[in-house]
């Protein structure tokens, strides 16, 4: 595990755009694992900057979103579908069809997850995975006590996640209960994977998952086993840190 400790929101999102942005230029027909919520819209920022001065080009990349709340549709700004396009493929040059996403609409639920997991394996697997951390110590939607091998399944999201969530939602009722999300096998088979986390509020989930036991009560400390595993993080995000010599 490699930690890179930036100062603050705007010099992670920079740290994390340039690894993204080198897997583009080494490989630009990668697979790019991408994340939602507030974490990741720097970081798509610089990337769009870079591609307006002609420095990157996506019209090859191909990407796989984490995951998708169930009952909401792509024109529904509460989707992360809507937020993709409105935060980051509306300002680039990716062609749409090489973009998924869970479709929250499906009729099937069992019979989108085998989809999704099917779409990811026909991709070639995952280059790159951007990752948020929930402060439960969630990723993607792998709530604490989920089994760390499953595949793409369907979650009931946890209390703790509903209410952090229903902030995007007029009110806390039209928050959905209910997500698909990528598994952690899933997660654990990307070839990269790029953490990224800002902010007080997450210093704990950043503790418990990274200088703690690996368990499932913390679904992101499995990332610790990860063969390629960088965590970017602004000091704040550290602040519960144990010893300053844990971080390199
Ligand atoms: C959500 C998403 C996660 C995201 C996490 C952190 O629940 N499902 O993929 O990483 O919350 O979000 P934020 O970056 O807004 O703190």
């Amino acid at each position: 595990m490699r930690v890179i400790c930036a100062q603050d929101y705007d010099a992670m999102s920079r740290q994390a755009a340039n690894l993204i942005s080198a897997q583009v230029l080494l490989k630009p027909d990668c697979v790019l694992g991408l994340a939602t919520g507030d974490s990741p819209i720097g970081a798509y920022g610089q990337l769009i900057r870079w591609h307006r001065q002609g420095d990157l080009d996506f019209a090859r990349v191909k990407t796989v979103n984490l995951d998708e709340y169930v009952g909401l549709g792509v024109t529904d700004p509460q989707s992360y579908a809507y937020f993709m396009r409105k935060t980051f493929f509306d300002y680039i040059n990716i062609n749409l069809c090489n973009t998924h996403i869970p479709n929250g609409l499906a009729p099937d639920a069992g019979l989108e997850c085998n989809r999704y997991d099917e779409v990811i394996q026909a991709l070639g697997g995952v280059d790159l995975q951007l990752l948020g951390l929930g402060a439960n110590g969630h990723i993607g939607f792998n709530e604490p006590g989920t089994s760390f091998v499953k595949g793409t399944h369907c979650v009931e999201l946890s209390q703790t996640t509903i209410e952090t969530n229903a902030r995007f939602f007029t009110t806390a009722e039209l928050m959905p209960r209910r997500a698909f999300t990528v598994g952690i096998f899933d997660i654990m088979q990307a070839r990269r994977v790029v953490m990224i986390v800002s902010g007080r509020h997450k210093a704990r989930a950043v503790r418990d998952s990274f200088w703690g036991p690996i368990t499932p009560r913390v679904p992101a400390s499995i990332l610790q086993l990860h063969r390629n595993f960088t965590l970017v993080a602004d000091q704040a995000a550290l602040s519960l840190v144990p010893g300053e010599g844990a971080i390199s």
